[in-house]
Formats: C-alpha cells, structure tokens, sequence
C-alpha cells in the first residue's frame, strides 16, 4: 500500500479530525469579526463512519495519531463512542483532543474510559470577568472544574492552550507560567494567528521572544527541554527551575514548525485541508457517499500528499492579506 509521504519527503504521521464546525464559545481570536459562523446542515456534516472510513485507511498508511477537535468536539453527539471505535484501528497509538473544557466536568471520565489517552484544553485567562470578554462565555469556573476534573481522571499530560493578546491577557503571561511551578501541565503560550482582520491582528501579535522575555523576568531562567517523543510536535518546550510542569511555545508566526509538519486535517465537511492556511483541499465527502472503495479513499490520500504545500506564507510584514478564515471552522 502507498506510504502518506509528501512531495516534500515529509511523513505524515497525524491527522486533526474537525468533529464539528458548532462552538459553544465565540472566543475573539477564532470567530470571525462579525461574530457569526456559518454552521453546516446536518447532511453536509460527514458522519462517524465516514471518517472512520478514512483513517482505517489512512493508518494502512502510515497514519499513527489522531487528534479530535472542532468548533467544540463535545458539542457533536456520539463523539465518546467514536473515539472508542477509533482507538480500535489498527496502528493508532495515539488518541488526542483539543477541547474548550467547557463541557470536560461531565465528559472526562467517559473520554478516558473510550481510549483518549491526551488533551489539550483552550484557557486564556484566570480572571472571570476577562474570560468572558474573550470567549463570550460565562464559564470560567466550568472549564477551571473541567481542567481538575480531567487532572483527577488520570489525563497526563494536560496540556493548556494560552493565545496571548496585546492590551487583552499580556499581563497574565507570567501567572501562567507561574502555574507550572506546582501543577505538572504543559502552559504553551500560542502566537496569535491572523484570522480575518490583518490590522487589529498586528497590533495584538506578540511573539514567543517577547514572551519568554516577560516570564524570564519575572520568574528565571527558562531551561529548553528537548521532546524526544515527538520531533514534530509545533511547540518548543521549558522548565523553570524547580517547576512540576511545562511551558512550551508555539511559534507559528514568528519561527514556523512547517519543515517538520507531519499532519493533515479532516474538516467537518469533509474536506482534508492540505495546510492550516491553505485554500486549497480534497473532498472526501462525496466519493464516500457515491460509494467508492478503499483503492479510491487510498488514492484520494494520495493526492493530497502530492499536493500539500512546502510551507505556510504568513508573514507579519506584510500589507495585508486577502485569504483569511475563521479557526474554529478548522480546529486550529
Ligand atoms: P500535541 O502536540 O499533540 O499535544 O498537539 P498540538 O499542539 O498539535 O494541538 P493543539 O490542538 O493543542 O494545537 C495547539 C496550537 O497549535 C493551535 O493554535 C493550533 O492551531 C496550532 N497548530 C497545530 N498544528 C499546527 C500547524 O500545523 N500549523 C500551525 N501554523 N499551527 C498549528
Ligand atoms: N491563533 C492561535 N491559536 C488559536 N486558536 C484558535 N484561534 C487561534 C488563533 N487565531 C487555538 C485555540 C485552541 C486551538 C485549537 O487553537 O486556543 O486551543
Ligand atoms: Fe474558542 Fe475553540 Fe470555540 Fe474557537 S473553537 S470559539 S477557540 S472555544
């Protein structure tokens, strides 16, 4: 069987699977400005056996990690029991999900117990009021319960996604480092990426040198720890001196990981999407659904590999940029 490699001699190893394009949060820097998303219908959404279809072929493949996220992946009715049928495919060592933690109090233990073996959970910010101007959501002490909860279920690592903003949540950089010295999770500050509006992303853009600055500081010296598990993985990981958990970064921006991508990701639509920031994508959709074979779901993979571009072209100096889109239509 043909092996998922790239024109660019890059193993793909990992796929993001968009479970939903519905949110239960509209946090700032992923919605569009407009504030609304287009949903699909129900019939555009591909189904769970649609997309167990592809990865049992992928991992035929060489596919070995799947990672479930969305809009938000709880939002979408049957997404437990998918994962148990996922983590039933043969050459899946790796089950992960990217959640708003929002619904994760009532979940965790349902998600363990079908395989998930990792999470990663967006939180922005420690302070109530702020978190709700971020994600138009009243629920930070759901989604804080949702962390502990998913800590006390046996989750390890836990990972905290943090998307720092000028003039936002700057000030609370060195808090969530802090946060590493007595609990063991992984705080990875994220750069900003440009999702629609090219001004406003500019001014709020800070980068991972500017952060490790902040938290140096204030707190010392950030010693590299080197992930010798995941040589692909976007973020550059540190310990404080002394500190139980992590802080990582991730540098999308300012020093892209593209050389080393080894992933492609499943929309909610159907679609494999060949880069985060790319237009261009392969339907899966409607093969599935006109009934072709496993050659065909093989050979579909096949151009998308063929196809995947050498590397992202966002670059904060330029003037603008016309094709922007909204995250959480892709999962991030
Ligand atoms: P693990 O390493 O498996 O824990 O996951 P991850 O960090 O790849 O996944 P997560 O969903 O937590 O993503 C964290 C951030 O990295 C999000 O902001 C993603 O948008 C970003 N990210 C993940 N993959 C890519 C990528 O291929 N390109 C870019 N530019 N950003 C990515
Ligand atoms: N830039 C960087 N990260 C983002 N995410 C969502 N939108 C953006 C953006 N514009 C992150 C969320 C979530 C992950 C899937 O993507 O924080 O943790
Ligand atoms: Fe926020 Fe994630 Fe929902 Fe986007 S998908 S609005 S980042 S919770």
């Amino acid at each position: 069987m043909a092996q998922l490699v790239d024109a660019f001699n890059r193993k793909i190893t990992y796929i993001r699977i968009s479970v939903t394009d519905r949110c239960n949060l509209r946090c700032v820097y992923c919605v569009p400005s407009c504030g609304t998303i287009s949903t699909l219908p129900s019939n555009e959404l591909l189904q769970f056996d649609e997309m167990l279809r592809i990865v049992k072929v992928a991992a035929k493949m060489g596919l070995n990690k799947v990672r479930i996220t969305g809009g938000e992946p709880l939002v979408r009715r049957g997404v437990v029991e998918f994962i148990a049928a996922v983590n039933k495919i043969d050459g899946i060592k790796d089950i992960a999900m990217t959640t708003n933690g929002v619904l994760l109090k009532n979940y965790a233990q349902a998600l363990k117990k079908a395989g998930l073996r990792r999470i990663n959970i967006s939180l922005d910010t420690f302070d109530p009021k702020k978190f709700q101007e971020i994600t138009k959501g009243d629920c930070f002490d759901r989604v804080w319960e949702g962390i502990l909860e998913a800590e006390r279920v046996g989750f390890d690592p836990i990972k905290l996604n943090v998307v720092p903003s000028k003039g936002s949540n700057d000030n609370e950089i060195v808090d969530f480092a802090k946060l590493t010295l007595t609990k063991p999770f992984q705080v990875r500050f994220i750069e900003f990426m440009p999702v629609d509006d090219w001004e406003s992303w500019k001014k709020s853009f800070i980068s991972k040198a500017e952060m490790m600055e902040k938290i140096e500081t204030a707190l010392g010296k950030l010693e590299p720890v080197i992930n010798e598990k995941d040589k692909s993985a976007p973020a550059k990981n540190y310990r404080l001196h002394g500190a139980k958990g992590l802080v990582g970064f991730i540098s999308a921006i300012s020093e892209h990981f593209c050389d080393t991508c080894n992933r492609i990701r499943l929309g909610a639509d159907g679609r494999i999407k060949h880069c985060l920031f790319s237009e261009s994508y392969i339907d899966f959709r409607e093969p599935l659904r006109n009934g072709c074979d496993d050659a065909e779901v093989e050979r579909l993979l096949c151009s998308v590999m063929e196809t995947k571009p050498e590397a992202h072209n966002i670059d904060i100096n330029a003037e603008s940029r016309k094709y922007l889109h909204s995250m959480t239509q892709i999962g991030g």
